[in-house]
């Protein structure tokens, strides 16, 4: 079944699981929407096939390469919502693979400013482009679009670069990324402790990360947070159905010696209902300090979505176990995984050269 073949109620009916299925095209990965889109298996694929291209990457006839495979598309990227790393790395993304790029990231520049709707925006960039990658404020925007498309005559994938509050399913995927790479000498994400901290209620990061580690065997999720900020009780629910395990806090000091990956975020305060409300959450206690290092245990992680505030002192950065850099150098190269999913080209990767990854 394909998203082209089904109407719009009918499809808002199925659960996130089952919509997933109807985002694929012949078998492959099309529109990415969701975190629920990916189980184990693609997500193993996709952490090889990134560490596959960050290794042909490494040569000038590596780049050459990568740099013909996709050379005959064209990404546009939508971002009415501000974003430097995401924009970014999808930008370098594309750029590793050859894509040319389009943009609009303020629409007082184009013709949404004189009353275009979102859906004749979206069509109209499918006329230029094979790809469009968006983040809206809009909640559920991204779904809609891709069902959109997927019944115009000029059906081309969606990727959901952050939509709403409700989910960025490619950081998920760069965290996941970032995971396996930290713990590939420690048996993987299996039976590892996440404790996620700050700003639960409104981290779509957090969200769209938490369906994914469903997806490992044991694994134990810790949500620190002061009790405005607490997560989602859908969250849980999803985490109850799923049948794992998980704790809800709002004490962070003493998860840190428990915890084998640390997933700090910032006050989200611009879904403040009223401006300026979040400024009497007083999130004092959960903020990671030089000093919590002599209390996080030495083969830990400390994660970060980024961008920060105070949530993570600078002192902190030069630890190894300060991952937050190579975090956001992840998202790149599991973008370019992605992308070059959604395009077939992974068994090309695959016969390149006869060196290993
Ligand atoms: N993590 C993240 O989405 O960062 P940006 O908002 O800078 O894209």
């Amino acid at each position: 079944m394909s998203l082209g073949r089904i109407g719009w109620d009918a499809f808002q009916a199925l659960s996130l699981e089952d919509k997933g299925p109807q985002l694929q095209e012949d078998g492959r990965l099309f529109h990415i929407l969701f975190a629920q889109q990916f189980d184990r298996a693609s997500l193993d694929a996709l952490g090889r096939l990134a560490t596959r291209i960050r290794f042909i990457a490494k040569s000038k006839a590596g780049m050459t390469f990568l740099q013909g495979l996709l050379d005959h598309r064209r990404a546009m990227l939508y971002f009415t919502q501000p974003s430097t790393r995401t924009f970014l790395s999808f930008c370098a993304a594309c750029e590793i693979l050859g894509m040319k790029l389009g943009e609009v990231r303020d629409t007082s520049t184009s013709s949404e400013f004189k009353g275009e709707s979102h859906e004749d925006s979206v069509r109209t960039f499918s006329s230029y482009f094979d790809l469009i990658i968006m983040r809206s404020h809009v909640g559920g925007l991204a779904e809609r679009m891709a069902w959109v498309l997927s019944h115009s005559e000029r059906p081309v994938p969606i990727v959901n670069a952050g939509s709403g509050r409700d989910q960025h399913p490619t950081q998920a995927l760069l965290d996941i990324y970032t995971l396996q790479r930290s713990f590939e000498d420690r048996g993987g994400i299996d039976g590892k402790t996440v404790v996620f901290v700050g700003d639960l209620a409104r981290g779509r990061t957090v969200r769209s990360l938490a369906v994914l580690l469903t997806r490992y065997e044991g694994v134990r999720q810790c949500f620190v947070a002061p009790p405005p900020l607490r997560i989602g009780d859908d969250v849980l629910a999803m985490l109850d159905a799923a049948g794992c395990e998980y704790e809800v806090t709002t004490e962070f000091k003493p998860m840190i010696p428990r915890a084998d990956a640390i997933y700090m975020t910032r006050v989200q305060d611009e879904w403040d209902q009223v401006k300026g409300e979040s400024a009497d959450i007083d999130t004092s206690a959960y903020a990671f300090t030089a000093e919590d290092l002599e209390r996080l245990p030495p083969r830990a992680v400390l994660m970060h979505p980024l961008p920060r505030r105070k949530e993570i002192a600078p002192e902190v950065d030069g630890d190894p176990r300060a991952v937050y850099w190579r975090q956001m150098r992840n998202g790149m190269w599991i973008r370019c995984a992605l992308i070059a999913a959604i395009f077939g080209c992974a068994g090309a990767l695959g016969e390149y050269g006869d060196a290993e990854p």
